[in-house]
């Protein structure tokens, strides 16, 4: 007999309970950087909700958070996982990562009033930096957990403040030395189903509540570093400029333009840091951050190319260097068919979406089968304060998940 709590919670009743952790007066929406106040509260939150549904809570060595829900003591393996992100981006909006942590809780809540007997344990995971936000590298938990990102580069990692991830993780318990690949969870793990607040208008545009996720864009942030001569605002002539902010302007208008050039492009820069930026100083240098995603790898790497051609060729007109560095590269994914297949059995009326957003999901694609669902977002928007989803769908969401989650947890 499976003890069951019987609780029965509403995803927006949920995200409720956090509407108030890591909101940004000066952006808008949340800022919940990863190990700051607020994504620790949200932690902390997501652990008492754990506990109070008899799950059995574990942070790994990379800091990612697993709450098992395993009632008869099943061995640890074939584990069905389900779970997202609570960090977020500056000024981001209440649903990127906490739908999907807070649709994990409601679906445990549904399965376990429900009755269900799991035939295989079930993880609700909350995985750390998925924005990259703090230290500029998306997905940094998934990717140190596959080793896509080795724990040399992960500790070396320094944030705004010149914090570098390795004394981070060590003053929230973390062992700098215990970061890397976790073939022992790995092989613990079946699949991974991820739910999702959709970030474009794809299910607006269908009239639809619920998706299934096919494929994410490759994607990837690069850092084009225009180094120049710091001088004074007043006392340097016109002529007698090494600007690297005119460089750096100039080679944002490129990125537009060479980015509608190609179809199916983005290409984004979303960050600036002029230093040292001072309203009267000429910056020394001017630091551009690239966004560039599109369904073939190839093209991105190519669209990046011509970008820092184009870079070079403005650096030198101001009597500048510019230097490229990649910070991170995410091949294009598309999901376990075998596994989104069964999602479509299960959900038939759910359409198919590809997405342009990076997801945990995505790097663990590599080592297990992965899937999405996508819950509408009525403004179409995202990584921004207006993004919203309507509580009759984060629910329609929830319960999705739960019949997902049944089916995976009670047939072969
Ligand atoms: C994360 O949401 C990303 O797509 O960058
Ligand atoms: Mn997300
Ligand atoms: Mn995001």
């Amino acid at each position: 007999m499976i003890e069951s709590t019987a609780r029965t919670s509403s995803v927006s009743g949920l995200l409720a309970e956090i509407a108030d952790i890591g909101t940004d007066s000066a952006r808008g929406g949340y800022s919940r950087p990863v190990y700051s106040a607020a994504e620790l509260e949200l932690r902390e939150w997501f652990i008492a909700a754990a506990r109070a549904r008899s799950l059995d809570i574990e942070q790994d060595r990379n800091g990612i958070i697993w709450a098992w829900w395993n009632p008869a003591r099943l061995p640890l393996t074939d584990a069905v996982v389900t779970g997202s992100h609570l960090d977020s981006v500056p000024g981001g909006g209440a649903f990127d990562g906490p739908l999907g942590v807070a649709s994990a809780l409601a679906a445990i809540d549904s399965l376990q009033a429900g009755s269900v007997v799991p035939e295989r344990p079930l993880a609700l995971a909350v995985f750390p930096e998925e924005e990259g936000s703090r230290y500029g590298l998306a997905c940094l938990g998934s990717q140190l957990m596959t080793g896509a990102v080795t724990p040399q580069r992960a500790a070396a990692l320094t944030d705004a403040d010149g914090t570098t991830f390795a004394d981070l993780a060590a003053r929230n318990g973390l062992d700098p030395a215990g970061l890397g690949r976790d073939d022992e969870r790995l092989s613990q793990i079946g699949c991974f189903v991820e739910l999702h607040v959709e970030q474009g208008r794809g299910l607006i545009d269908q009239g639809r509540a619920i998706a299934i996720g096919s494929s994410i864009l490759g994607h990837g942030r690069w850092r084009l570093s225009f180094s120049g001569q710091g001088n004074h605002a007043g006392t340097t002539l016109m002529d007698r400029r090494r600007d690297p902010m005119l460089a750096a302007a100039a080679t944002v208008l490129d990125v537009r333009r060479l980015g509608r050039a190609v179809d199916g492009a983005r290409a984004t820069v979303g960050k600036l840091d002029p230093i040292p930026g001072g309203s009267n100083v000429i910056a020394s240098r001017v630091d551009v951050w690239l966004d560039v995603r599109h369904s073939d790898d190839v093209v991105v790497a190519a669209l990046v190319a011509d970008i820092a051609a184009v870079a070079r060729e403005h650096a030198g007109a101001e009597g500048c260097s510019m230097t490229l560095t990649e910070a991170s590269m995410s091949p294009r994914v598309d999901f376990h068919p075998g596994l989104r297949g069964r999602l479509s059995d299960i959900l038939p009326d759910a359409p198919i979406l590809p997405t342009g957003a990076g997801h945990d999901a995505g790097v663990l694609k590599e080592e297990i089968p992965t899937a999405m669902l996508f819950v509408r977002n009525p403004t179409g928007i995202s990584h921004s304060p207006e993004e919203y989803v309507e509580d009759p769908d984060a629910d329609a969401g929830g319960d999705a998940l739960a019949t997902v989650l049944a089916n995976l947890l009670t047939q072969p």
